[in-house]
């Protein structure tokens, strides 16, 4: 076999495949509305592109530092500081092309065969791939959804073992909006500490998108001893609606973030010079737009809560956070799909919803949940009128 070991495992992104599908529809003539976007439907702030476009004709479009230029890695440090109450020296922070890379980047420094990585359940789909690749073993904690899709420490302390080297947490959770009181991040943090070989990885890309009344807090924030057992994911892609600029960052460990540095400096080198200008701006610059998205996307989301919920076999718990909703559909994939079996249900159900009435949705099997689909409200409220009408009068036909 020509494919190593290592990447034969690996499946295509689940979320990216129904976005293509849809699109290569929609090319087609399809009057396709999609639910599949993992990204804002916003444009970039304007501010944030003209700082782009003057580091291009300023000609800054040069390599700069493979973990980042300077005065990014200085105002990522200051956002912690200011915003998370944590504090970083600017060389215990590399910028990355993208969240994604930072998550994997740091896999690649921590992992060694055989290596156990916590992912609670429901999870972004990248994590099991990510550790596969690193040929460690993913160790799935489930969130039930009658704990709001949420681990309990019982769970967790029932999962880590001395192999345990990374536990991952991500709150507002992808798919599913879950976020974690700080009492509950508290108990968490009670378990983690108990096992001082597990590093956690807090995947903190949704910070900004919370409602209500929930609160956020880094889990590096909660114990000081975390401070050099934690590493701080974060990224301009899901705040500031750059998902295709490709700048995300970690913060944490001196010698974590050293050997993360050696791995991009032999890979990508540095992210693109004119995006992390581009970035900076994202960061010191006006941040009216954030709450102006936010704004928007609560009001989608309540709405798109209260159709999901009047629709037959649909329950939708209200997300906290991010810009998902996770409603579980078991009721309705017994009535459209009868004869589907095993732990891709929620696929053969996504297929026919796209293929009889031209709605984009993403079967919840890829998040490790497979009674439930994702749907993004990172879309109008036109769309989600239009294709929730179209998924009421659907179910209620079957
Ligand atoms: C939970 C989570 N982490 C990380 C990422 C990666 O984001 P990006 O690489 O676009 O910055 C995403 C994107 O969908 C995500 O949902």
């Amino acid at each position: 076999m020509r494919i190593s070991k290592r990447t034969a495992g690996l499946t295509a992104s689940i979320t990216l495949a129904v976005s293509a599908k849809a699109k290569a529809m929609k090319a087609a003539g399809v009057d396709v509305v999609g639910f599949g976007a993992g990204e804002p439907d916003f444009d970039t702030p304007e501010n944030i592109k003209v700082a782009a476009v003057k580091a291009i004709n300023s000609g800054f479009t040069k390599y700069t530092p493979a973990t980042g230029m300077p005065e990014l890695k200085a105002a990522v440090a200051e956002k912690f500081k200011k915003q998370n109450g944590l504090t970083y020296d600017p060389a215990q922070v590399v910028i990355a092309c993208g969240g994604k890379h930072a998550l994997f980047g740091a896999m690649m420094a921590l992992l060694d065969t055989g290596d156990e990585v916590i992912i609670p359940t429901p999870y972004w789909v990248s994590y099991p791939d990510m550790a596969t690749v690193c040929e460690a073993r993913s160790v799935f904690v489930e969130g039930r959804e009658t704990n709001g899709f949420k681990i309990t420490p019982a769970d967790l302390k029932a999962a880590l073992t001395p192999r345990t080297k990374i536990v991952i947490l991500n709150y507002p959770s992808n798919p599913t909006g879950a976020a974690y009181t700080v009492a509950e991040l508290e108990a968490l943090a009670d378990v983690i500490v108990k096992h001082p070989r597990a590093i956690v990885f807090s995947d903190e890309i949704y910070e900004q998108l919370l409602y209500d009344d929930a609160e956020f807090k880094s889990f590096a924030a909660l114990r000081p001893e975390l401070m050099d057992r934690t590493l701080t994911f974060n990224a301009v892609s899901k705040t500031y609606s750059m998902t295709g600029w490709r700048i995300g960052y970690v913060a944490g460990p001196a010698d974590i973030m050293k050997a993360i540095g050696n791995l991009q400096s032999h890979s990508t080198s540095n992210p693109s010079s004119m995006c992390q200008k581009a970035a900076l701006e994202a960061i010191i610059g006006d941040q009216s737009s954030v709450e102006m998205m936010r704004q928007e996307f609560d009001k989608r989301r309540l709405r798109m809560v209260e159709l999901l919920n009047a629709m037959p076999g649909v329950t939708c718990m209200k997300p906290a956070g991010a810009f998902y909703c996770f409603p579980n559909v078991a009721g309705a994939i017994a009535k459209v799909c009868p004869d589907a079996e095993g732990n891709t249900r929620s696929a053969a159900f996504c297929d026919k919803i796209l293929e009889d009435i031209h709605v984009a949705i993403v079967p919840g099997c890829g998040f490790g949940n497979d009674d439930c689909v994702r749907l993004s409200f990172a879309t109008s409220m036109a769309n989600i009128e239009k294709g929730l009408a179209r998924l009421d009068e659907y179910l209620r036909s079957k």
